[in-house]
């Protein structure tokens, strides 16, 4: 089955793909910071019969992306599988004039993808196999944020990526969750539940299981963009086919009643 390298692989999103790709016979590299919980999850997975490498990488440090970089481009131990997955919840607002959390972002969901994205294309095409997926959003469709600008760059990029690589036997995927059961939220600071995040009903959440099983199925089948269940489906086909003018009011409706529910 070949290796898989899954990047923010000590929790939640990643640490599903990690699980459900091991599950399917592949080898893991397991790339995060928290060397604790990298261990966890290669123990885990070990028990499996599968081999685990460990990078712990601060994808925010280029010398750090450019090691993992390395890794892909190493022809002795060649990956077949990339999942640029490690992010988070964006909470500075565009125009504070602290620019730290923005460049944190840009080097993390956006550098790190650029750069793991393209060793692993320059990788595979030889190879005449593999598949990259990136973990963008369904929130990249949306005008809400540095966030939403930084998912709509993974989108357009894995677009374009796929695009460069047509024929070449290297698929390329977007994965776009709606909300994700995680930590996502909580280490964005909320206090207040899924409920309290902007009053997020609660048939919008997924299980991580759900979205990774789906975006698996999307890979196998070469699928460019990966939106997870119908109800996903519908909406994003909804907010494409909505005059700009009205997302950019929806958008300030829910980032109105975000900022209510952080004042509560
Ligand atoms: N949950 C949602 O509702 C949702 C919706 C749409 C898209 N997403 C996207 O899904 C992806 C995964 O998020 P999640 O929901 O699984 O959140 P999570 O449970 O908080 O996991 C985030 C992962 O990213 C890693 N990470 C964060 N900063 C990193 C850095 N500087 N260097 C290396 N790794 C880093 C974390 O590991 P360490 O802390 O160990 O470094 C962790 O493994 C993100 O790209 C997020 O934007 C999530």
């Amino acid at each position: 089955m070949g290796t898989a390298l899954v990047t923010g692989a000590s929790s939640g999103i990643g640490a599903e793909f990690a699980r459900q790709l091991a599950a399917r016979g592949h080898d893991l590299v397991l790339v995060a910071r928290d060397r604790a919980r990298l261990d966890a999850m290669a123990a885990e997975l070990r028990a499996l019969g599968r081999t685990v490498e460990i990078l712990v990488a601060d994808l925010a440090k280029a010398n750090d992306t450019d090691r993992v970089a390395a890794r892909l481009a190493d022809p002795r131990h060649p990956v077949e599988v990339v999942i640029n997955n490690a992010g988070f919840r964006v909470s500075s607002r565009l125009a504070d004039p602290d620019v730290a959390e923005h460049d944190r972002a840009l080097n993390v969901m956006v550098r790190a993808v650029l750069v793991l994205g393209g060793a692993a294309a320059k990788a595979m095409r030889p190879r005449g196999s593999g598949a990259i997926v990136n973990v963008a959003s369904i929130n990249g469709q949306l005008t809400l944020s540095g966030y939403s600008a930084i998912k709509a760059w993974v989108r357009v990029y894995s677009e374009s990526l796929s695009n460069e690589l047509r024929g070449s036997g290297v698929t390329v995927t977007a994965l776009m969750p709606g909300w994700v059961r995680t930590e996502f939220h909580q280490r964005a600071g909320s206090t207040k539940g899924e409920a309290g995040r902007g009053g997020i009903p609660s048939f919008l959440w997924l299980e991580p299981e759900l979205l990774v099983r789906d975006c698996l199925r999307d890979v196998d089948r070469g699928r460019v963009i990966s939106i997870p269940t119908i109800r996903y489906k519908f909406l994003s086909w909804l907010v494409k086919h909505l005059p700009d003018a009205t997302v950019r009011w929806v958008s300030r409706g829910i980032s109105l009643s975000r900022s209510n529910a952080a004042a509560d």
